[in-house]
């Protein structure tokens, strides 16, 4: 396990993932009834673009950089800019230092009787986690593999909720497998749950096969979001990426239609593209 998310932190796909996570947190929020938020993969929660990992990648200024001069953001933007804005002490997007991870992210929307359960393997990202929520009694870290505690905790006494599985595709299409796998025992568990899935395009075949899975499980809301910064046409590059959403929210598809253009405008590389999708839809 190589991966340290501490060297892609802000870049386009955390842009596009942490705006729909927040899409998908304020919507079920909506109600005021208790929910757990589920990160199986929750990385270090918060990151220093200063700091030597992001500094020697720089691909947040391919990201979240990109946003500065965005002008009448939709909800879900309007809320990331003003999280930003909130953990940076007030900093504007340029001079920001501090990038939030889902976990946090995450912790700031949550109200007081919302829960928390984050999963991290890494030791090291782990005790980063145990440090950052150490006085936050709604949010409870795991080292653990996030697949299996999927498995032995769901479904949450609160019975509402979101799933985030975020892997780092360290292995590409066995990662997929995973996910597949983890995904059709959490529903069968926990049938109404919402679970969002992030996920990679270098090349398009390379999802089909997964999108493919869904409309075979019997599922009936499942949602894709993608979004390209350009062409799919490089298996060694990281062109875009998508989120799954089984179980979104209430016109849910209609805040995506109205958020990726903008991301698009604002985080392409030359060409790609976006485009939001049922994959199931009873
Ligand atoms: C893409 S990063 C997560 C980023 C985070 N969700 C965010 O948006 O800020 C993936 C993380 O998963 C961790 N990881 C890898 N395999 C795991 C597993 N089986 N269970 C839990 N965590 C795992 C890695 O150490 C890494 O920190």
């Amino acid at each position: 396990m190589n991966y340290r998310h501490a060297f892609h932190a802000g870049n386009f796909a955390d842009v596009f993932k942490h705006t729909i996570l927040i899409g998908l947190l304020d919507a079920l929020m909506q109600k005021p009834a208790p929910m757990c938020y589920f990160d199986t993969h929750a990385g270090a929660g918060r990151y220093d673009l200063r700091g030597d990992e992001a500094s020697r990648t720089g691909e947040y200024s391919e990201g979240v950089l990109r946003l500065v001069g965005v002008t009448d953001p939709p909800p879900a933007l309007r809320r990331y800019f003003d999280l930003l804005d909130s953990i940076n002490d007030g900093a504007a997007l340029p001079e920001m230092r501090v990038y939030p991870g889902s976990p946090l992210i995450a912790a700031c929307l949550l109200r007081a009787g919302d829960r928390a359960t984050l999963c991290e393997l890494q030791p090291e990202e782990a005790a980063l986690l145990r440090t950052l929520f150490a006085r936050d009694a709604r949010i409870g870290v795991h080292q653990r593999d996030g697949y299996a505690a999927l498995a032995a905790m769901l479904p949450p006494k609160e019975r509402r909720g979101l799933v985030l599985i975020d892997p780092p595709f360290e292995t590409q299409n066995a990662e997929f497998r995973a996910i597949e796998t983890a995904l059709g025992n959490a529903c069968a568990r926990w049938a109404t749950g919402c679970y969002t899935v992030w996920y990679p395009i270098k090349q398009r075949e390379q999802t089909r096969p997964f999108h493919r899975w869904f409309a075979g499980t019997g599922m009936k809301k499942v949602l894709v979001a993608e979004l390209l910064r350009q062409p799919d046409d490089s298996p060694l590059r990281l062109n875009g990426c998508g989120m799954i959403i089984v179980n979104p929210p209430w016109q849910f598809d209609l805040q995506l239609e109205a958020l990726l253009p903008i991301l698009h405008r604002h985080l392409s590389l030359g060409g790609g593209s976006w485009r939001v999708q049922w994959l199931a839809r009873d």
